[in-house]
């Protein structure tokens, strides 16, 4: 690879986690740039917003040089084409997860030849996924030492809007959260 090497992380980040956070450092010690690509329009149905999952990207990663955050709509090959990626870069915490991004990686390549590379994340972190977070918020468990500082409050903002229409218990989630329970 010559020149400068650059690395699109995509994902839902809904929310971003600690996980996230360490694919995303890792791939920076490979890639001289790497660009968090938030999907705006998930195949998963966010609690976060577009907005939302955009700032806690940014402001978590706001002291790592060389990364920024960028929403992307569309295909997200069409966006790597516009910023001259070199890879998609995506952690694996397992074989659950390859499986998973195995045909995404096979159809990027298929539509204009891009590569996508793995890397393996820090073993204390591999329970960590966005769903579960969100899952032990929405049943009032601990997250704070999930997700970076100040994440943990906007998923309970959120789920407290959800609770509107009667799927939250936040009463018991505020009590809960940032104690182990
Ligand atoms: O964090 P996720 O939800 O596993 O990330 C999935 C994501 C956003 C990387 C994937 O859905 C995606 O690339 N979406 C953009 C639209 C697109 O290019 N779809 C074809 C993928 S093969």
């Amino acid at each position: 690879m010559g020149g400068v090497t650059i690395a699109v992380s995509p994902g839902s980040f809904d929310p971003l986690t600690l996980g996230h956070v360490d694919v995303i450092q890792r791939a920076r010690k490979v890639f001289d740039e790497v660009i968090v690509a938030v999907a705006v329009n998930s195949t998963k149905k966010p609690l976060l917003s577009l907005e939302q999952r955009l700032e806690i990207a940014r402001t978590a990663l706001a002291g790592l040089e060389g990364v920024r955050v960028e929403p992307v709509d569309g295909l997200l090959v069409d966006f790597c084409q516009q910023v001259g990626a070199n890879a998609v870069v995506k952690g694996l915490r397992g074989g659950a997860d390859f499986d998973d991004e195995l045909p995404m990686a096979l159809m990027n390549r298929h539509l204009v030849g891009v590569e996508t590379m793995f890397i393996v994340g820090d073993q204390s972190l591999a329970h960590i996924a966005s769903s579960l977070v969100k899952d032990v918020a929405r049943h009032g468990g601990r997250i704070d030492d999930l997700v970076p500082r100040g994440v943990a409050e906007k998923v309970f903002d959120a789920l407290n809007v959800q609770n509107a229409h009667g799927h939250f218990d936040a009463a018991r989630a505020a009590q809960n959260n940032g104690r182990p329970s």
